[in-house]
């Protein structure tokens, strides 16, 4: 079972005109070939999201503007890890079955996930329920 979770510094390029962040998939650090790029914003004060776990997706998590925290569980024991993005250079690696929660949202945050799988609403392949999570972790069955 694949749980890898790191932070990615994301170098930019900047000069008296501001900076540009390009981002490539399967290059530099983003260790995959990108094929869904997906935006949240418009988020209230005191939201909370995610609450789930993949099952073998990978993405990188981009705090485009703003700052969020993000805590990642693994659920075996080992300690939850928690991050906060609050510039666009610091980026969050997270790959397979780690159930990840983000909350904490500043005014007008907008967040950019980068994933290397499309998205099939009609077979989601990711779990929401902890309890089950927690389960199949303890089986090996993600
Ligand atoms: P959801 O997974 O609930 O967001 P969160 O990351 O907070 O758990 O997704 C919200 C809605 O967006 C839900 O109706 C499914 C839809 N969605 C897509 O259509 N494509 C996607 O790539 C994702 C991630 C979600």
């Amino acid at each position: 079972m694949k749980q890898i979770v790191h932070p990615v510094e994301l170098v930019p390029c900047g000069d008296s005109r501001g900076y540009l962040l390009a981002l490539e998939g399967g290059r530099d650090k983003i260790p995959f070939d990108v094929k869904r790029v997906y935006f949240m914003y418009g988020i209230p004060c005191g939201a909370e999201r995610g609450k789930h776990a993949h099952l073998d997706t990978k993405q990188v998590l981009v705090c485009v503007h703003g700052s969020f925290t993000i805590s990642c569980e693994f659920g075996d024991g080992r300690p939850t890890l928690t991050y906060t993005l609050d510039n666009p250079t610091k980026g969050l690696y997270i790959e397979g079955f780690v159930w990840r929660e983000m909350c904490d949202f500043a005014p007008n945050t907008v967040i950019a996930v980068l994933a290397n799988e499309h998205y099939d609403e009609a077979a989601p392949k990711e779990i929401r329920d902890h309890k089950l999570f927690l389960e199949m972790v303890q089986k090996g069955m993600s």
